[in-house]
């Protein structure tokens, strides 16, 4: 499809067709789905969250659908690191699009052990996933303290010689000191946001839906959220803004808050892998309306 220059965007290092990626964890991570997205027209792929060791996960039911948006808590389910390295390689032979691979664990050691095996096996940049919002040890705890993202960052980077981005939780009063702890520590960019601490009472049963009770929240609802998170960082290094993002109108908004592409994710699963078409088509249309090209509009909406 397009490959026209208008959409052009770079962040973090990494050269993309258009600003469009898929965000972490909404397709899984079987290497024919990172495919499919590319031939639906995403401009990179970021892999689900990768742990050091085989994960189940939470007992079903793990998302909730609302008007506005999900709320998920699936308990990062993962094969570990030793499996998805296969799958990785796998997925890297075929895609020519950048692979954003992203990294958990429970400390900052097996985070950096995860990081350093993902970018052996071929990943082009690595995202640390430091705002899980409902899993122990894997998020929030380090996720709100910028002493903490720091000292997870510098380790990291030891080892990782590819893009380094960190994914932020909005669940803070200050996301700026977050962004400067994790860009002092040597991160070349942030995407913002995971999702909200959220929960959804069924009234006639009486009780949480979900088997963890307290799950994130993502879609439309927290796009407001999202895009106030950005503009509060952009100024700090180079963004991926994700949260909500569905329409082509969605992500002009996030390029002129600041963010250098546009993470897409609950769109992909509520309107399908065609959003990431419409979503382009309607871009450019605007850029073209417009007389600018997707580099030329980022941050333009920033008032300093
Ligand atoms: C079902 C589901 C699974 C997710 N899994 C992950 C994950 O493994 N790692 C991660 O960093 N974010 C994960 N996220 C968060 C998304 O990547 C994204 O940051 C968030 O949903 C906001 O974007 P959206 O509104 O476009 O979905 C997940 C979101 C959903 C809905």
């Amino acid at each position: 499809m397009e490959v026209s220059g208008l959409l052009e965007t770079e962040v973090a290092g990494l050269r993309l067709r258009n600003p469009l990626i898929l965000a972490s964890g909404v397709l899984g991570n079987a290497a024919s789905l990172l495919r499919r997205a590319e031939e639906a027209g995403a401009g990179a792929v970021t892999t689900k969250t990768i742990l050091p060791e085989p994960t189940r996960g939470y007992d079903n039911p793990v998302v909730v659908e609302l008007p506005f948006g999900l709320i998920n808590a699936m308990g990062l389910p993962n094969p570990g690191v030793d499996e998805f390295e296969r799958e990785l390689r796998e997925a890297k032979s075929h895609l020519t699009i950048p692979v954003i691979a992203s990294a958990g664990g429970g400390s900052p050691e097996e985070v950096a052990h995860v990081a350093g095996r993902l970018q052996d096996a071929g990943a082009d940049a690595i995202e640390i996933n430091a705002s899980c919002p409902h899993v122990r040890e894997h998020g929030l705890e380090i996720g709100s303290s910028p002493e903490l993202i720091e000292e997870l960052v510098r380790e990291v980077r030891r080892g990782v010689k590819i893009p380094l981005l960190v994914k932020l939780t909005p669940m803070v009063p200050d996301i700026a000191s977050l962004a400067k702890a994790a860009i002092n520590a040597g991160a070349d960019g942030l995407t913002a946001i995971n999702t909200v601490r959220a929960t959804y009472i069924d009234v006639e049963a009486m009780s949480p839906v979900l088997s963890n009770r307290v799950g994130g929240l993502s879609g439309p609802a927290i796009r407001p959220i999202a895009v106030r998170a950005v503009y509060e960082i952009a100024h700090l290094g180079d963004v991926i803004g994700t949260g909500g993002v569905e329409t082509w109108r969605d992500a002009a908004e996030m390029l002129l808050a600041g963010a250098k592409a546009v993470g897409v994710g609950t769109a992909v699963m509520t309107k399908g892998l065609e959003v990431f078409r419409e979503i382009s088509e309607g871009l450019s249309s605007y850029l073209s309306r417009k007389g600018m090209t997707v580099k030329e509009l980022i941050g333009r909406g920033r008032d300093c």
